[in-house]
């Protein structure tokens, strides 16, 4: 039986999880004017990355006594960084729901050894926030990129805590309101929800992550790019765009460029709005077919960028490989590239829906997922 092709294609057919879509209006040219081969230390340079530390704290609303740092590693050097420096003061507990957490998990288990408890939910589920103890540090992802599922907000996280909270936020910072009040380190890419360039991260501490850093020196010895401190103080420079090594100029014009079609947009409030209709339009596909549920388990955790699906119809005998082959078939009509679910997570889909990608692309792209499925299933 031959199903028909729909007709309409979507204008960008870019739903990667990461690097994701850059915003619609991306141009090359939009990035003249990036102080190439000039010094970073350079007034032009230093200029340059501080306007990225401080637009991100006006778009993010980060409060002003809050540091923001650009850091090397991308959101992987920013959480390790983090916790190299941060941990071993008090017991820690380790919080994961899919893969990133996990391998969280495994750095303080496996590589620092210090004494942690480990909390962890199944692909789809999540862990109860309000069952930790907070007067131990606690590390945990906001947004599980691969189970689509997420915190649905704070409100677990004590205000008078005497632990510190870390929290990786990659694929959840300019999607999602992030309650800085209950956040001491929180960190982030630029590959993500901007569809920035990957290898730089964000480190964003509270004053009282800084108090850690000032009082307390592990045990174990720090490399120079997770050293953030000098004779017992925070070294503020790296806070001030001084960063530990040297950056990627062309990369830090994108990140600007990014931020500033950000503002456009109407800043958090509107990308956060972006994404909620972009997660909507898949929620209803997804009510609208019988074959397709999402990874999520409580509608309340789903999320609104990476948005994890899952095949439930029977005739399915293998489900890996016939995620791949719909997958395969929607890269190959070029209308949706890189959907296929994380290597780590159950068979299915992975539908980027933040702020970069468009409500008419991800619309325009559904009825070819219902073409891929049906023409798989039939095949
Ligand atoms: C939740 C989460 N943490 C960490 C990472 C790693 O980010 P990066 O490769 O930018 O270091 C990712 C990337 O997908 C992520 O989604």
């Amino acid at each position: 039986m031959a199903i028909e092709l729909p007709v309409t294609r979507p204008t960008n057919p870019r739903f990667s999880s990461g690097p994701c879509a850059k915003p619609p209006v991306f141009d090359l040219t939009a990035l003249s004017d990036a102080p190439l081969g000039r010094s970073h230390r350079a007034a032009v340079g230093k200029a340059k990355l501080l306007e990225a530390i401080e637009t991100t704290r006006e778009i993010l609303g980060v409060p002003a006594d809050y540091r923001i740092g650009i850091v090397p590693a991308s959101d992987t050097g920013a959480f390790e960084m983090a916790m190299w420096s941060m941990l071993g003061e008090r017991p820690v507990q380790m919080v994961a729901w899919e893969s990133f957490g996990a391998g969280w998990v495994t750095d303080v288990v496996k590589q620092l050894k210090i004494e942690a408890t480990t909390h962890t939910a199944e692909y789809g589920e999540i862990v109860d926030m309000a069952a930790l103890n907070y007067n131990n540090d606690v590390c945990f992802t906001w947004n599980g990129t691969t189970s689509g599922v997420r915190m649905a907000n704070g409100d677990a996280i004590p205000a008078d805590r005497k632990g510190l909270t870390l929290c990786d936020a990659t694929s959840a910072a300019f999607a999602m309101d992030l309650p800085w009040d209950k956040l001491d380190v929180t960190t982030f890419s630029w590959q993500k929800v901007l569809g920035g360039e990957a290898a730089h991260g964000m480190l964003i501490l509270s004053p009282r992550a800084v108090e850690r850093l000032e009082n307390y020196t592990p045990a174990w010895p720090l490399p120079k790019i997770f050293r953030m401190t000098k004779g017992g103080k925070l070294n503020e420079g790296i806070f001030k765009g001084e960063t530990i090594n040297t950056p990627s100029m062309l990369c830090v014009e994108d990140y600007l460029n990014a931020l500033k079609w950000a503002k456009t947009v109407g800043g958090l409030q509107g990308l956060i709005a972006r994404a909620d209709a972009n997660a909507q339009a898949v929620a209803d596909f997804v009510a609208a077919h019988e074959w397709i549920d999402f990874l999520a388990v409580d509608p309340a955790t789903r999320s609104n960028t990476s948005v994890c699906l899952k095949f439930t119809d029977p005739r399915i005998t293998d489900g890996a490989a016939f995620a791949k082959a719909v997958a395969k078939r929607l890269a190959d009509e070029n209308v949706a590239l890189d959907i296929g679910a994380y290597r780590d997570a159950p068979p299915g889909l992975r539908i980027w829906c933040g702020g970069t990608v468009e409500t008419a692309d991800v619309a325009a792209m559904l009825p070819w997922l219902a073409w891929a499925f049906e023409t798989e299933i039939n095949a």
